[in-house]
């Protein structure tokens, strides 16, 4: 019997599997074309325009596809530009459900949808199925969740998100971006569409912006290759092909950077200058069942809150091998201060009211040797006051 190849296989040769070149490349051939020939009047190769489609990017797509388990999978040039079309799905007078705490600049989208094309969002804790219920109306169209949602870690019971959209009719959208299919499969729970911003673990390098959906449907495949066609915003071959390169190593990243993230957190949740630690692989957060139910791991996302705002920005102006700078997934250690990056335009008091104070800050914990991390924040700790 044929045995399906293992997602650590599917990362390293599922695109070249797949490559229409016939030289016998180990790395898939980077198409930086924008038209090709068509070999006469009504024919074509598949490829017409690369805005419509490219050989490199398409077998990204079929890689990430299969990686997610989905029916397609488009490829855009960024996080945004994904979620942008997603929501070009919907019409004005629509209602969507969605997290009350998530990526600002997903938020900063749905509002500039809510004023200028009069679609309606309502944010609840999507941690508590039945706010999500009730806030369900005639209108609704769709649940969006991030889970664990950026930056506060809450975790959504995936399961109980996809029976209420089943149930409403609605469709239900993931944002996979903090644990990527090597941690999670939502697809398994119900999802009909998946997006990501392919700029952090999918890539893996802090080197390349790129964005996917994948679908559970051909009905919205088609409805979305409609607009990547229409909008343009397709990633281009060169980052298609950074992109099939970062994903060959995902599955040892991911596994390296939790290992890390597991005693990162432990080690912070110990220390008196931390007042909390935000991390959905330490038993005491409120998701961590949830978590091992719906998830293969934790993934290496850490918020904390530090004793005083001085602390917190002490730590952000004397990192060395830890880095401040926005974004997230890649194998250097990140640190962030979501009040002024990633959540600046969220106003103050909404931003206070989640937790995202100018005490927290947010860690993308890296591949860098522990021991070195740990002394890092030791050292550092030790002087902040
Ligand atoms: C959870 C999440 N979704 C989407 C995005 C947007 O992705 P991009 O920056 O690639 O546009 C981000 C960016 O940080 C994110 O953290």
């Amino acid at each position: 019997m044929k045995k399906e190849k293992d997602f650590n296989t599917l990362c390293v040769h599922n695109a070249q599997e797949f490559s229409h070149d016939h030289t016998g490349a180990i790395s898939t051939p980077i198409y930086q074309s924008a038209t090709f020939v068509h070999p006469n009047v009504g024919s074509s190769t598949g490829y017409d325009y690369s805005r419509l489609q490219n050989p490199t990017r398409e077998q990204l797509e079929t890689l990430i596809c299969n990686l997610e388990g989905g029916q397609d999978a488009l490829a855009f040039s960024s996080g945004m530009a994904a979620i942008t079309t997603v929501f070009q799905l919907f019409k004005p007078g629509d209602h969507i459900v969605t997290s009350l705490d998530l990526y600002g600049g997903s938020h900063r989208l749905f509002d500039y949808l809510s004023s200028h094309y009069n679609l309606h969002f309502t944010y609840v804790d999507t941690t508590d199925a039945s706010s999500v219920a009730s806030s369900i109306t005639s209108n609704t169209k769709a649940i969006y969740v991030e889970t664990p949602s950026n930056p506060m870690m809450h975790i959504t019971d995936l399961q109980a998100m996809s029976t209420l959209a089943k149930q409403h009719e609605l469709l239900f959208i993931v944002d996979n971006t903090f644990l990527t299919p090597y941690f999670q499969k939502p697809f398994l729970f119900g999802a009909n569409i998946i997006v990501h911003s392919g700029t952090k673990f999918l890539s893996g390098h802090n080197d390349t912006l790129s964005g996917f959906i994948v679908v559970d449907s051909i009905q919205l495949s088609e409805q979305l290759r409609y607009l990547i066609k229409t909008v343009g915003s397709g990633l281009s071959p060169f980052d298609s092909w950074l992109m099939i390169r970062g994903i060959k190593t995902l599955a040892i990243r991911m596994r390296e950077q939790e290992k890390n993230a597991l005693q990162l957190a432990k080690w912070l949740k110990e220390h008196p200058k931390i007042n909390k630690v935000f991390y959905a692989g330490l038993p005491d957060h409120p998701g961590y069942a949830i978590m091992k139910k719906q998830a293969s791991g934790f993934g290496s996302m850490i918020s904390f809150e530090c004793a005083n705002a001085s602390i917190a920005q002490y730590i952000l102006n004397h990192t060395s091998t830890i880095h401040y700078a926005e974004s997230l997934g890649g194998v250097e250690t990140l640190i962030t201060y979501p009040m002024l990056q990633t959540h600046a335009d969220i106003p103050e008091e909404e931003r206070n009211k989640k937790g995202i104070n100018d005490c927290l800050l947010r860690l993308s914990v890296g591949i860098e040797s522990i021991d070195d991390l740990i002394h890092e924040f030791d050292t550092i700790l030790k002087e902040a006051y």
